[in-house]
């Protein structure tokens, strides 16, 4: 067989596993996915291992394939919600420079990290922002102008809420609980805050 004829045969294979796994959802054996999960992340630390373990929320998320009934949604968002922490001192803007860097920055999270490493948002990997910025992704709706049409209060707390856990929100949203999950400190959802809805920000220019 010549490499042509592999890589063909390859491709050949690949799209119709693509095509099943889109009509069909495969049965996954459960225990063998986890037991594949875990040796994958053999080297990693037993606290960050504990972030294996899907939580109430994720599992149903995962069981109905993101899409809960009304009643388990309603479970979740009312869970989600329960947690939700606004600023203790009232303030909800923060620095837009320091936020363009949690909403720029992917590195963080992995337990290879060296100590001290900047834990971002990447919100960009997600969403368009700043209209000048052309290196964005697409898995959540742009956010470009966010600011110009929420002044009011509601709006402020509900932006805050969204990004604390997106969950409350939107059940069994992609988007990561930044608060809840406590990837982003308090100060840094400030910031990002202050870059998603000041007027003077880039993003509602
Ligand atoms: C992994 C992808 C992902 C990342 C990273 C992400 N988001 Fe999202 N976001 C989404 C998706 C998908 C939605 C739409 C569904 C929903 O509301 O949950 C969304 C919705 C939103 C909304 C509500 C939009 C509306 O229509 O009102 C806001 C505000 C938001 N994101 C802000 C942020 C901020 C700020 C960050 C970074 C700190 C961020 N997102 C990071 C995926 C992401």
């Amino acid at each position: 067989m010549t490499i042509k004829t592999l890589i063909a045969g390859a491709a050949l294979a690949l799209a119709t596993t693509c095509a099943l796994a889109q009509d069909k959802p495969v049965a996954v054996d459960r225990a063998a996915f986890d037991k594949l999960l875990a040796d994958g992340y053999a080297k990693a630390p037993e606290d960050w291992r504990a972030k294996m373990v899907l939580d109430e929320t994720q599992r149903v998320c995962t069981e109905t394939r993101n899409r809960p009934a009304n009643a388990q949604a309603a479970a979740i968002a009312e869970r989600e919600g329960k947690d939700v922490k606004f600023p203790a001192d009232g303030q909800f803007f923060g620095d837009i420079k320091a936020g363009l860097k949690v909403a720029n920055t992917g590195t963080g999270s992995q337990f290879s990290d060296a100590p001290g490493t900047y834990v971002g948002g990447n919100c960009y990997a997600c969403h368009q922002m700043d209209v000048k910025e052309v290196s964005y992704g697409t898995l959540g709706p742009s956010l470009t102008g966010y600011g110009k049409t929420r002044k009011d209060e509601a709006s402020i707390r509900d932006t805050w809420k969204k990004i604390y856990n997106s969950q409350a929100v939107v059940p069994c949203s992609n988007m990561p609980r930044f608060g809840a999950k406590a990837i982003l400190t308090e100060q840094q959802m400030k910031d990002v805050m202050a870059y998603l809805l000041s007027p003077d920000s880039p993003v509602n220019k």
